[in-house]
């Protein structure tokens, strides 16, 4: 058996004081905000696993249903030697990809980039147990930090997958992009999932199931913040809130208070009041309309070459190449 290689950027320690800086600038901030990374400690990641099994949660099974209709085309129209993929964490997306590039015969190498060095180490062992022929090489990274330590090996083609790109804002979307594109060279490519702006009446109970997946999701972030900086939030205090911003065209969950109450941050020494409905903003998931996307790629240097949807026109993939 091959086994994979792992390069760490990012070492727990560095995870917990990124944890409190944010914690200390989100908390202490008119309105209250967490960024979304938080969600993702070992229990947060499985419940986002199960809420890519609901019926409402509609952009997996869409983007899904785009690759296994266009992993074909996608690796005949970029030719990589190397797929680098960011935020790795499905891997039943990142086979449909490699099955593709294989088969095309250019493929060598499978470079996996994410925050969590043990979801990071699982998933490169069995991917390399799999695909023996791969060369699989790990970066235990942020993508908002780490691009350019990913290696050069032949031709590359970056994915970035699941909507995430919606969970950037604007503006670090935007340095996101320039510096994919700075990292990767004339004629590489790009390829990123986005939700597409539809009917709020199916884009808002994607975040706001029926069965309160998606409000468990919401509330674990307080559960690491207990963890990881001894904070007391008393979790069922906060009610679930998913909002269309039809402004901003983004979808937005934030965490609000049921009574007034002051939260203790102990390992920061810092006390937070919550007001009576206060509400403490965790995530913005913005859709996208192809005009949009088309012009964001343009600014970062990138040509949008193909742009593929779901049959219901709710989620695409969009191939970019580096100018
Ligand atoms: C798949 C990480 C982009 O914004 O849709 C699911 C995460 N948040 N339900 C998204 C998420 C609430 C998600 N990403």
């Amino acid at each position: 058996m091959t086994t994979a290689v792992l390069d760490v950027y990012l070492t727990e320690a560095d995870g917990h004081a990124e944890l409190r800086l944010d914690a200390r600038s989100g908390l202490t901030a008119i309105p209250k905000a967490l960024p979304p990374k938080w969600f993702y400690d070992a229990a947060g990641s499985e419940i986002y696993e199960r809420i890519t099994e609901l019926p409402e949660y509609y952009p997996f099974n869409a983007e899904r249903e785009i690759l296994r209709a266009r992993a074909g085309q996608i690796a005949a129209a970029s030719e990589a030697e190397a797929l680098v993929e960011l935020g790795s964490g499905s891997s039943e997306k990142t086979r449909l990809l490699l099955d593709a590039l294989a088969a095309q015969g250019t493929l060598r190498g499978y470079l996996p980039l994410d925050v969590s060095e043990t979801a990071l180490r699982e998933a490169t062992s069995a991917l390399a147990a799999d695909y023996p022929q791969l060369h699989v090489h790990g970066i235990v990274g942020d993508f908002t930090r780490h691009l350019a330590r990913i290696p050069s090996q032949g031709k590359r083609l970056l994915a970035f997958l699941g909507g995430t790109i919606g969970n950037l804002l604007p503006p670090d979307r935007a340095v996101f992009l320039r510096s994919a594109r700075a990292t990767l060279g004339k004629g590489e490519q790009l390829l990123i999932g986005v939700g597409l702006v539809i009917d709020p009446a199916v884009m808002v109970p994607a975040y706001d199931d029926a069965k309160g997946v998606t409000a468990e999701f919401n509330r674990n972030v307080l559960r690491v913040l207990n963890r990881e900086l001894g904070a007391n939030f008393d979790p069922e205090a906060f009610d679930h809130v998913a909002q269309w911003n039809s402004e901003r065209e983004w979808i937005e969950m934030r965490l609000r208070a049921r009574r007034r109450m002051t939260v203790h941050v102990a390992e920061l020494g810092l006390d937070v009041p919550f007001a009576e409905g206060e509400e403490l903003r965790t995530e913005t998931s913005a859709k996208f309309r192809l005009g949009g996307i088309r012009n964001e790629l343009a600014g970062a240097g990138f040509e949008l070459t193909e742009w593929w949807t779901d049959s219901y026109n709710r989620f695409a993939l969009a191939l970019a190449t580096a100018l």
